[in-house]
């Protein structure tokens, strides 16, 4: 086979008109959010609402949608449908044009102060800096008064992103006054009220208890760039909503376990201690029995489903079929039927339930019934067992339940394990330095909610099935068995390279006037976040260009050619003349690039629907291809461990399983188009945004095994990402971006990854304690952006010793085989 490298385009078009993939992939992108959008709350058959209704519309987010964080996750698309013109497009009448008009001067107004202020900030320091670390808070809108109209909807919205965690303040998690205020108002003034919450992350929402003619609550999350449409669509029944949550709404922030240490909420942003250990969201809550407000996995529809478990198998896998009928008159519906599994008392303390598997019907008429099967490993229901670092069943009653959501679940099957059953035999990792003070229940308590738990499963009449793993082999990770590079041809091209190649290779690509940042931004496809070195160019070894998600591709929407050479606006100059280059002319001749933004990663989860995901998955990948981009650097999988992460909108839930899944469904799409590829992020435990250069993690390793490498396994093992990117953070002391624990033991040699992987951007530019060559040592095989000083480093300590050149050959070997299954080869036979 002989590879030749394709000459590079100018990507984007010379026009502004609309391209051919752009009307498809908004319809996707609308789909996606219909699909995404959870009913929470629907009484006095407020939805849906009847064509031509007149509606006042209020809220900061009737026109100022926020269709997505902000940060690296941002996408600069071509248009975005708001809540007021997706109404209209619907054939509402919106009453309430005079307090929308007089928002907008409020909000502009606003932006401006805010632009500003960030300007005159990055005087004095680094402009990514000052953008990152100020979130745009959204203003007060004025007073309300009553217009003609059958009902009001009010659109709470808040913006959140990378940088900054949230606060548990009025203006964030809680209303403003003046929010309050127009809320009691609308409630005095309109009979019937629709509450739209237009957030990333989740908000106090028990304001929504005091006002009776609330009837319906729908968590719009941000909806991407059709958010508006999608939005009417579920209104006026046309889609009819099927989204279920994929996070507990507990009744109030301080219910959280980590409500009161988290991040900065007790001064520490340096250390962060997991001492809620495996109890994570609805594990939490449910093993403590803390009432909550929504529960993990609720969602309404329009119609009603009936759920009936038709029959469960087990042996090496567990199958549930189980039967779902649209019992209603009116309206077409999908379910998603979700299986926990309860687990015996025994040496390890569990939690109550755990999901281990779910699935999603297809659109049900009256009537209609589907049958879904949902098998799972028994590896799912398994703990591991600190002490003899081992991946556990014990034995005793294990508890299938089945149903619409974690509240509704009813024990439907018992799996009966006569003995214990190790399913794998690994080596501790990430080991603890400090004391953790591990929240725990008495084991008296376990044993009664355990027993209780029987008893409702024999009321039910669930079966008693042996659960006979005698014929299941122990797997025994061989760590000395070093992951080598499969093909000849790759290590053939790495051989015949020298060292200062194999330094370059190991960084991104420096770029004219970029500083001692090297591939800070991408110079092939302008907006992109980085690319990979030519310094083997010659020994055909392209450099490849990365960019971000996970809500679309993120690009410069225009740029200028002149004499043959990109011209494109600094980020702080596009960012100066019309936020993020819209209006921004270019130097030459102008190209654009319009990406499609899709919903956010946890609206996505929300959708409970991995066949969807793929699909979005491949148009991203279709957009890619066109733009010339080979690695997305997307999708976001941390935890949700707390509320008030910055970046939650970016993930997609706090359940490991779900973020595996979600993860994997979106790989296996965007890998479809060949020669593109996902970089599932941030490896590992990047739970919070203050200080997320230098915060410690700080961990169990059942923790960490359980919950928070857990969707990283599931999705490296399930859809095979060409790219991981590591955390800024620290786990247990040991930046992630070093630690070979993570990235060599975990990912490589016990789940079989065998792409490569690349630091989070500057990672190594913080402090000492990080470098390129313990990078390299761990298996990290690309610093990105790069730094001179990165090349420096790594030469002096091949010269000294402490890193190995072979260590370093191994990571560029692994780098150059995903180069070369990139798009920018023409292969011949
Ligand atoms: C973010 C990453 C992103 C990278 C490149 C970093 O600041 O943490 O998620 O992919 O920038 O833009």
């Amino acid at each position: 086979m002989t590879r030749t490298l394709k000459k590079r385009p100018f990507y984007g078009s010379q026009s502004q008109e609309i391209a051919a993939y752009e009307a498809p992939h908004r319809a996707a992108a609308r789909k996606a959010a219909g699909e995404g959008i959870v009913l929470l709350k629907n009484e006095k058959q407020t939805l849906p609402l009847a064509k031509g209704s007149r509606i006042a519309l209020y809220g900061p987010g009737a026109t100022h949608m926020i269709k997505g964080g902000t940060g690296s996750g941002d996408v600069n698309e071509r248009e975005v449908v708001n809540i007021y013109q997706g109404l209209l497009n619907a054939g509402y009448t919106v009453t309430s044009r005079d307090w929308i008009d007089a928002y907008d001067r409020i909000y502009t107004d606003a932006r401006i102060a805010w632009r500003d202020g960030i300007l005159e900030r990055a005087k004095e320091e680094e402009f990514f800096i000052a953008y990152s670390t100020s979130p745009f808070f959204v203003p007060d809108g004025p007073d309300v008064e009553k217009t003609d109209a059958d009902i009001a909807i009010y659109v709470l919205s808040r913006v959140a992103g990378e940088g900054a965690d949230r606060f548990n303040e009025k203006g964030d998690f809680y209303l403003t006054d003046q929010e309050a205020k127009n809320i009691r108002d609308i409630c005095r003034l309109y009979e019937k009220v629709i509450l739209v919450i237009n957030t990333g992350g989740l908000v106090d929402l028990s304001f929504a208890d005091q006002y009776e003619n609330i009837g319906a609550i729908l968590y719009l999350v941000q909806p991407g760039m059709e958010g508006g449409n999608a939005l009417a669509d579920v209104i006026s029944g046309q889609a009819v909503p099927s989204g279920k949550m994929t996070d507990t709404w507990a009744d109030k922030y301080e219910d959280y376990p980590n409500a009161m240490t988290f991040s900065h909420m007790n001064g520490n942003v340096d250390q962060e201690k997991y001492e809620e250990g495996i109890y994570v969201g609805y594990r939490y809550f449910d093993s403590f029995q803390v009432p909550v407000r929504y529960s993990f996995g609720f969602g309404l529809s329009y119609t009603d489903f009936q759920i009936e478990t038709v029959k469960v198998t087990a042996g090496s896998e567990v199958a549930a079929e189980v039967k779902v009928t649209n019992t209603g008159k009116l309206y077409s519906g999908k379910e998603v039927v979700q299986v926990y599994v309860s687990a015996p008392v025994g040496k390890l303390e569990k939690e109550s339930r755990r999901l281990c598997g779910f699935a999603k019907t297809g659109l049900l008429a009256p009537g209609e019934s589907e049958i879904l099967t949902i098998r799972f490993p028994v590896y799912r229901m398994a703990s591991y067992d600190e002490s003899s670092a081992e991946w556990l069943l014990e034995r005793g009653t294990y508890g299938v339940w089945i149903g619409n959501s974690l509240a509704d679940s009813r024990m439907e099957a018992m799996l009966v394990l006569e003995e214990e059953k190790i399913l794998s035999r690994v080596k501790n990792i990430c080991p603890l330095r400090e004391e953790l003070n591990l929240l725990s229940i008495p084991e008296e308590k376990r044993i009664a909610r355990y027993e209780a738990d029987l008893e409702s499963g024999r009321g039910n009449g669930a079966a008693e099935i042996p659960l006979d793993l005698s014929g299941v082999e122990t797997e025994v990770i061989d760590y000395e068995a070093a992951y080598e590079p499969e093909y000849d041809e790759v290590a053939q091209i790495v051989n015949g390279l020298d060292t200062e190649q194999l330094i370059r290779l190991a960084t991104g690509e420096p770029a004219k006037g970029q500083g001692s940042n090297l591939g800070s931004a991408g110079v092939s496809v302008p907006g992109s976040a980085g690319e990979t070195s030519t310094a083997a160019f010659e020994q055909g070894v392209a450099n490849i260009v990365l960019a971000d998600g996970p809500a679309g591709l993120r690009l410069m929407q225009t740029y200028g050619v002149k004499d043959g050479v990109i011209r494109m606006p600094s980020f702080e100059a596009s960012f100066e003349h019309g936020f993020f280059s819209q209006g921004f002319q270019a130097e030459g001749t102008p190209y654009y690039q319009y990406c499609t933004a899709i919903p956010v990663g946890t609206m996505l989860a929300k959708t409970w629907n991995e066949k969807l995901i793929e699909e979005t998955g491949v148009m991203i990948g279709e957009e890619m291809e066109h733009f010339g981009v080979t690695l997305w650097l997307a999708p976001g999988m941390n935890i949700h461990r707390n509320p008030l992460c910055g970046r939650n909108f970016e993930y997609y839930s706090e359940d490991p399983l779900v973020s595996g899944k979600m993860a994997a469904a979106m790989t296996k799409g965007v890998q479809s188009v060949p020669g593109c590829g996902t970089t599932i992020k941030h490896f590992a435990c990047n739970n919070q945004e203050d200080n997320r250069m230098g915060s410690d993690s700080i961990l169990s390793e059942r923790a960490l095994r359980e919950i928070y490498l857990k969707g990283f396994e599931i999705a490296i093992r399930e859809s095979r990402p060409m790219s991981i990117m590591t955390s800024y953070n620290l786990i247990n002391g040991i930046h992630a971006a070093n630690c070979r624990d993570t990235c060599t033991a975990a990912a490589r040699q016990e789940w079989g990854f065998d792409g490569v992987i690349m630091t989070d951007w500057t990672t190594t530019e913080h402090g000492e304690d990080c470098t390129a060559s313990g990078c390299m040592r761990a298996g990290n095989d690309l610093v990105m952006p790069g730094q001179f000083s990165d090349h420096d480093n790594m030469r002096k300590e091949l010269e000294q010793g402490t890193l190995k050149e072979e260590d370093l050959r191994r990571c560029i070997t692994r780098l150059v085989r995903v180069v070369l299954r990139s798009g920018l080869y023409e292969t011949t036979e």
